[in-house]
């Protein structure tokens, strides 16, 4: 019964959360009608959920989280079409079952990457035309940027690249406009957008690909950020830089970590978490929202990756880094849905 976060930023951007499905029920999914006017799949719309085997595509989880933002008038962020990550290997298997990666002969070479391309855009298409009506900005391409450069132009080695080369990109771009709504926006997504090399990598390839008239509409920056990284002033050049490209952006995947990198020292159980660290942690919201709104003529989405405290990735993370032990505690809601510091200060 606490003011809607949405209603909050309703003249500036859409407000959005990650979600698995099972989350469309019972708390959350009235939290999710309360405060959010967007949606997106935690994990069900990546490619190893939707297309477990060539040809067998299964929708039935994705549907789920389509029809809940159908009725209840939330936009929808599609994510996301092409990843190196939770994608099947099927794809990178040539007809005899090698890998595409490991074969040398240059005519076999252009083969497996005419196969590859070809799956690609069958992906692509199955999926565009089934929620071409109801996906409003679709993550094209996720994390086509390398953190350590193994290349001039800094792009992830990943199958996909060895195999096309940025060919992949264009493709699926290209495959995406043709089949979705006319008004539905095309993103390629990144994390660390704020921070060079990648930065500046991102905006090459993202300038040659527009010179080369490939349909980018916008900029994902996925926002897996921390209390103290990075500063304000990098996060808002970066939005500035890309949206000098004539670009859209989103925040597609905000979530505000207590620790640095490592995680580390993880904090056992969300109430061993000293006070002191969600106030500085509300301070970084408070900061924050001031920036995306003070940029809200070049931000037209913010979603957060998860919605309360119980359920985040980052506790993955920090207990892979910890022998599995860890609590992270990144949003605006306490693990049983009370608002924290930070809802307060988002909403001031
Ligand atoms: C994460 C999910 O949150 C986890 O549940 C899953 O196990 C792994 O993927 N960048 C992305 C997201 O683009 O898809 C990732 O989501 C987090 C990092």
């Amino acid at each position: 019964n606490v003011d809607p976060i949405d209603e909050r930023y309703e003249d500036s951007f859409t407000i959005g959360a990650a979600v698995e499905p099972y989350q469309l029920e019972g708390k959350t999914a009235k939290i999710l009608k309360h405060h959010y006017n967007s949606i997106v799949a935690e994990n069900v719309m990546k490619p190893i959920n939707i297309q477990p085997e060539e040809g067998k595509f299964n929708f039935e989880e994705a549907d789920k989280i389509v029809k809940f933002a159908k009725e209840n008038d939330m936009d929808l962020r599609f994510h996301t079409l092409v990843w190196h990550s939770q994608v099947p290997q099927w794809f990178f298997l040539d007809k005899e079952g090698n890998p595409m990666v490991d074969e040398t002969d240059p005519k076999k070479r252009e083969k497996n990457k005419r196969l590859l391309l070809k799956r690609l855009e069958t992906h692509v298409k199955t999926i565009v035309k089934r929620y071409k009506d109801d996906v409003d900005s679709w993550d094209v391409v996720n994390e086509v940027i390398d953190d350590s450069p193994q290349n001039e132009k800094g792009l992830r080695e990943s199958p996909w690249y060895q195999v096309t080369g940025t060919d992949y990109i264009k493709v699926a771009f290209e495959t995406a406009r043709k089949y979705a709504g006319k008004d539905a926006k095309l993103y390629i997504n990144d994390y660390n957008t704020e921070v060079e090399p990648k930065r500046t990598y991102l905006y090459n390839l993202v300038k040659d690909l527009l010179e080369q008239g490939v349909p980018i509409d916008g900029v994902g920056h996925q926002s897996h950020i921390q209390i103290g990284w990075p500063s304000i002033q990098e996060i808002e050049d970066s939005i500035n830089l890309f949206a000098s490209l004539g670009l859209d952006n989103q925040i597609t995947e905000l979530d505000v970590s207590l620790y640095g990198w490592p995680p580390r020292p993880a904090y056992e159980t969300y109430e061993t978490i000293p006070e002191e660290k969600l106030q500085a942690q509300a301070e970084r919201y408070d900061a924050l929202f001031a920036l995306y709104e003070k940029l809200d003529n070049k931000i037209s989405n913010v979603t957060f990756w998860g919605i309360a405290d119980n359920h985040t990735w980052l506790d993955g993370r920090a207990q892979q880094y910890n022998n599995g032990v860890g609590k992270d505690a990144p949003f605006v809601f306490d693990p049983d849905y009370k608002v924290k510091p930070a809802y307060w200060s988002i909403m001031d």
